[in-house]
């Protein structure tokens, strides 16, 4: 579904993301781990073309990179970026529509807000409540709503977990666990690598934008690589 090429990110001197190949299979879920600063946040920039990158990024088989950010959103992906950014004036029903603008299957955009709502019932309760006067989880329920009104063949989320309370952060990985269940393919960026490991089919370690493991959770079990990198 993805494979990334000997990618690379570089800020000025700063290099970010240095040869990077990756990939995710149809219905994979892949948690890409690692500590601050690591390039996570800049390979998924590079995926969806918001961060400008060398080498490849395919989707379906198809070279993606050349194109920009709308074009590979209109391919089938979609993210929900680092620090749930929201339409933060629009209300919680305009950014479930925000997500689904380029969708005219009407009546499963319908389906699909009441199947998030009933997922996230406080998102129902708060549906004409402009989004900034959220509190930061339900920030975060909202910002994955979004971007799965899209329909996406593919998504990217940016640690769903940061900043949440346990609880929360319970909640928003079983429903993760049930979007791969249904057949969605999802590369998830965590620090929270416990609960990213709980559905992760396999898991990449990133620092300092090299890859320093890729394998099954249970490869990882046993190694001091956690510790090593991510710390935990
Ligand atoms: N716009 C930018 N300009 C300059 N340097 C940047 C920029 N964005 C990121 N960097 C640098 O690139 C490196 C990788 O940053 P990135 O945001 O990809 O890390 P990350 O793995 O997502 O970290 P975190 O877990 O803290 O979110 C860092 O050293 C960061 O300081
Ligand atoms: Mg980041």
């Amino acid at each position: 579904m993805l494979s990334l090429e000997k990618l690379q990110v570089s800020y000025g001197a700063v290099q970010a993301v240095r040869s990077l190949d990756l990939t995710v299979g149809e219905g994979e879920l892949v948690a890409l781990l690692g500590p601050n600063g690591a390039g996570k946040s800049s390979t998924i920039g590079a995926i969806t073309g918001l961060v400008p990158s060398k080498g490849r990024v395919l989707l379906g088989g198809t070279d993606i990179s050349m194109l920009p950010a709308e074009s590979r959103i209109a391919k089938g992906l979609a993210i929900s970026p680092e620090g749930r950014r929201v339409f933060a004036n629009l209300t919680v029903g305009e950014n479930f529509r925000m997500g689904a603008a380029l969708r005219r299957d009407r009546a499963g955009v319908r389906d699909d807000t009441e199947r998030f709502l009933d997922m996230f019932p406080v998102l129902r309760e708060r549906f004409a409540q402009p989004a900034g006067t959220l509190s930061g989880g339900e920030q975060q329920m909202l910002a994955i709503a979004r971007a799965l009104m899209s329909r996406p063949r593919l998504l990217l989320l940016d640690e769903p977990s940061l900043g949440l309370a346990p609880l929360i952060v319970t909640k928003i990985f079983d429903f993760i666990g049930e979007l791969k269940a249904s057949g969605l393919t999802l590369l998830v960026v965590e620090q929270n690598a416990a609960q990213a490991m709980r559905f992760a089919d396999r898991v990449y370690i990133l620092s300092t934008g090299e890859v320093r493991f890729v394998g099954t959770p249970a490869d990882l079990e046993g190694t001091d690589l956690m510790s090593v990198y991510v710390g935990g």
